[in-house]
């Protein structure tokens, strides 16, 4: 392949991906130029006439018609930020979102506001990249936490995550469905249970967009006809591994409240909903009743 320059090659995956609608196109092309040629995105701003050697030229192209295909940015990198921790993502894991930081951000603030002598046991269904997990071990110092996933490749690539981030003798990922692991570990009582568990409704996943709906894993997402499985399973399957006055705290759609204070309301007390930075409700929390 001819070589090019940087500018060249930014306006050419400009017009390859001009067919669909993306987020940032500019920025997903600088992301991938600067991966393929192993530098840092400024890089790319100071020299726009820099020849792009032939071999490294035809590798771009090449991420950018995957791009253009609806192939998720974060997959063709292999990492996503997330609490400010970089992730590693690849096909099999649910790329973490902005939104489950709310998620992870309230559970530290209510575990920093009490005082408590030993840290807290927390486990969490459904690991993904093990963003949930890896964060509170990470910002909850004497945390120890457990983490089951369905599927063998977020167990793998939690369990690496965690070791990216120094917490790995803290972090324990269970491969098995829903409880089921855990008897295997004796009996532990948990302060907390954290899920982010699949919530579209199975007739709905078709309608997501490309990159959610083709490329990432139908198991994170398919919550069943109304979303609702994983809510009703864990609220009442958590009940005989959360101790007395423990924290069930969820990640939701934005339409789900309702459901969810109806599904907890039984078992659980003082249940509180917080909403994200664009103003959805996207977290419930309550404490097992006594
Ligand atoms: C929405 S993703 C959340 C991933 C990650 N915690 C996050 O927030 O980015 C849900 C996860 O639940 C897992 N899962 C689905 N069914 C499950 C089950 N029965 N038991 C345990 N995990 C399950 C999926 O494999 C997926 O990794």
């Amino acid at each position: 392949m001819v070589a090019e320059t940087v500018k060249i090659a930014l306006e050419k995956a400009l017009e390859i991906m001009g067919e669909r609608e993306y987020t940032s196109p500019l920025l997903d092309a600088r992301l991938l130029l600067s991966h393929v040629l192993e530098v840092d995105k400024s890089y790319l701003y100071l020299n726009l006439d820099s020849e792009i050697p032939g071999d490294r030229l035809k590798r771009f192209y090449e991420l950018v018609e995957k791009r253009a295909k609806g192939y998720p940015l974060q997959y063709i990198l292999g990492s996503q930020e997330f609490m400010g921790l970089e992730f590693h993502v690849e096909e099999g894991v649910l790329v973490p979102r902005p939104d489950t930081e709310v998620l992870v951000e309230r559970i530290i603030e209510l575990v920093k506001s009490e005082k408590t002598e030993s840290g807290p046991k927390i486990l969490e269904i459904g690991t993904g990249s093990g963003a949930i997990a890896v964060s509170l071990a990470y910002y909850i110092e004497d945390a120890e936490v457990y983490s089951v996933d369905i599927d063998e490749t977020p167990v793998r690539v939690a369990a690496e995550n965690a070791k990216r981030h120094g917490v790995e003798s803290r972090t324990h990922f269970l491969h098995g469905s829903l409880f089921e692991p855990l008897d295997q570990l004796g009996e532990i009582e948990y302060d907390i249970i954290v899920s982010n568990p699949p919530y579209i409704k199975s007739d709905e996943i078709e309608k997501l967009q490309l990159e959610v709906s083709t490329f990432e894993p139908k198991l994170a997402l398919d919550g069943g006809d109304d979303g609702l499985v994983f809510y009703r399973e864990i609220s009442s399957g958590g009940l005989r591994y959360l101790k007395s006055g423990g924290m069930l705290a969820f990640e939701i759609g934005h339409d789900q409240k309702e459901s969810l204070i109806e599904i907890m309301d039984r078992d659980y007390r003082d249940i509180e909903t917080v909403a994200d930075y664009g103003g959805n409700d996207r977290v419930v929390i309550g404490y097992k009743k006594e």
